[in-house]
């Protein structure tokens, strides 16, 4: 007998207002590191900062390249940093933020399917979740308590 099976997502929608002052510290700082973005092909200026267990914060932007699919995503690319360079700490939260270039206003991002392989590897690396913020365009930003609600029956295990 075949068994129908539903996932279910959640997340929170919540105004600037509503982050607490170490959130809206971190998705600052997405925003801003989102204008050093080397995105001369899609003109989409992505920012993601990440916040480790010890308190401090990393943050990159996209960086493109001719060859289309050798451009990396913000958030691989400060995921890396803080896996080769701070190995032993765990990553608590990553703030993300995007805007075409010349606008003033933001875009709504949502991390790409690679991304977010790339964030489980990192929550399962330490055994915890990792809380992401996703600035949208009406101002907005949704909280994801982990991976799981974006990436539901994710490829995690070689041996199953
Ligand atoms: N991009 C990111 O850096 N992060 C995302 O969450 C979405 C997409 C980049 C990849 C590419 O440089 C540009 O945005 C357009 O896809």
């Amino acid at each position: 007998m075949s068994k129908k099976i539903r996932f279910q997502a959640e997340f929170e929608e919540l105004s600037w207002e509503e982050l607490s002052t170490e959130e809206q510290q971190l998705m600052m700082r997405a925003r801003r590191i989102s204008e050093t973005a080397y995105a001369p092909y899609s003109a989409f200026q992505v920012g993601a900062a990440l916040r480790l267990e010890s308190g401090e914060i990393l943050q990159s932007s996209n960086q493109e390249n001719v060859s289309f699919p050798v451009g990396t995503c913000a958030e691989r690319l400060v995921l890396g940093y803080a896996g080769a360079n701070f190995s032993g700490v765990a990553v608590k939260q990553l703030a993300i933020a995007a805007r075409r270039r010349g606008d003033e206003v933001w875009a709504k991002v949502s991390p790409c399917g690679m991304c977010r392989q790339a964030i489980n590897e990192t929550e399962m690396r330490f055994g915890s979740p990792i809380s992401l913020l996703l600035q949208q365009a009406n101002g907005d930003i949704l909280r994801f308590n982990g991976i799981q609600s974006l990436l539901p029956f994710k490829f995690d295990d070689l041996n199953a």
